[in-house]
């Protein structure tokens, strides 16, 4: 018997389906938490590797294909419940020649089945629509590699705020999943007052413009948000271990709240998981969180960003991530730009350490190599305050050396 979740994704199958994925791929399109895009930030001691067993867990129309198109050398297997979305993936892996994609439907609760263990598995916008969110993960998390990674996409608690008002509104004047309903959800979405909250965020949304997307957006039958400190209640009771942010700029005030505003000090008091909450309180626009978790018996040393650590200068090597140093020039001071990062502006010496990076120099190797008159002291404490700014920022990743 169908459950309401797939009654739904049988009939408004997400997202949109792409009909060229090679067209898509060359428009510079790519998946977030990808596993060769954030290969340095999902395994900081060895980096992405080919050849990888690769799981999609909720594939929908397009998302397992994807992956197989762009990670030829790796296996991969994408499992959905959805038989008309799995039928796209088919078109998709049939017209792109994807031998090394399998597709299986199936709940992803019951992902055992397929008696084998994974090193990446990629699950999107998928486990806040489970009845039992924490058994999913947990089923996910039994076919994990040691050493594997889980990339995880949830709905975020206070950027949807504008979509349950809608979702509340629908339910209560009983707007069914039917294409007469949803031609009443645009014109109400039209006739909200100009300030409603909805209205802007209809303004950034990509799922308003067709229909299954408005049907994933305002009319689910089964969806919750979190907030940071419930992301991290989620992972523990699944049995799992935090990782890392996506995007950690959008967690932390380095670059957003100035250091002389008496709130930094403030947020700096904080654990990690405190000052990741206060900074989703204050920015107050995260609509999804993007993140990965791994298993708890997994090597810290091998993935763990740990400043406070004595060995951590030798032993981590910063790793660009496509950000541009804009030079000092004509009384203005050098800028540190790129994507989805607050852009910061470096003081000469600190400009000076950031052209130190090159990808093979550790933290300690780019302060000795870097013109800085200061006491060594001085250069390690203001250095390594850096780097972490850096790391908070999203501008640099770091690959991790053995330890000694
Ligand atoms: C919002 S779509 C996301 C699709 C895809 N991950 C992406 O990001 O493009 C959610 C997908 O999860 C699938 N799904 C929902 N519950 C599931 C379950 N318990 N097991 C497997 N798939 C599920 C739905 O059929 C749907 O295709």
């Amino acid at each position: 018997m169908m459950d309401k979740v797939q009654e739904q994704y049988e009939r408004w199958i997400y997202p949109e389906p792409i009909e060229d994925l090679e067209a898509w791929v060359a428009s510079g399109m790519f998946s977030v938490g990808d596993a060769r895009e954030c290969g340095d930030l999902f395994w900081p001691a060895t980096g992405y590797r080919e050849g990888m067993n690769i799981l999609v867990a909720g594939c929908g129309a397009n998302q397992a294909a994807r992956y197989a198109l762009q990670h030829p050398n790796a296996r991969v297997t994408g499992i959905d419940l959805s038989e008309a979305s799995l039928a796209h993936e088919e078109k998709l892996k049939a017209k792109h020649g994807l031998e090394n994609l399998t597709l299986r439907q199936m709940r992803l609760e019951e992902v055992s089945e397929l008696g084998q263990t994974f090193d990446f598995i990629a699950s999107s916008g998928v486990l806040h629509h489970l009845p039992d969110p924490v058994a999913g993960l947990k089923a996910l998390g039994d076919v994990l590699d040691r050493d594997g990674v889980i990339y995880i996409m949830l709905y975020g608690r206070y950027g949807r705020v504008p979509v349950y008002m809608m979702q509340d509104l629908f339910r209560t004047i009983g707007v069914e999943q039917t294409g007469e309903d949803l031609a009443l959800v645009k014109d109400v979405i039209k006739l909200l007052p100009p300030e409603h909250p909805m209205k802007a965020y209809a303004g950034r949304s990509t799922d308003m413009k067709y229909d299954a997307g408005l049907v994933d957006l305002l009319l689910h039958r089964q969806d919750r948000p979190y907030s940071v400190p419930e992301i991290m209640e989620f992972t523990r009771d699944a049995g799992m271990a935090f990782q890392s942010w996506i995007q950690p700029a959008f967690y932390n005030p380095d670059g957003v709240v100035p250091d002389n505003h008496p709130l930094y000090p403030r947020l700096e008091k904080l654990s990690d998981e405190e000052r990741w909450a206060a900074m989703e309180l204050f920015g107050g626009q995260l609509s999804r969180h993007d993140f990965c978790v791994c298993r708890t018996d997994r090597p810290l040393d091998s993935y763990y960003i740990d400043f406070v650590h004595p060995e951590f200068p030798a032993r981590a090597v910063p790793l660009p991530r496509g950000s541009n140093l804009a030079a000092a020039a004509g009384g203005k001071p050098a800028m540190l730009t790129g994507p989805q990062r607050p852009p910061l502006t470096l003081p000469p010496p600190l400009a000076t350490i950031f052209q130190q990076i090159d990808g093979a120099r550790t933290i300690a190797e780019c302060l000795e190599s870097a013109p800085v008159n200061a006491p060594p002291e001085v250069l390690r404490q203001h250095g390594l305050r850096f780097f972490r700014t850096l790391s908070r920022t999203g501008h640099i990743a770091f690959h991790l050396k053995e330890t000694s």
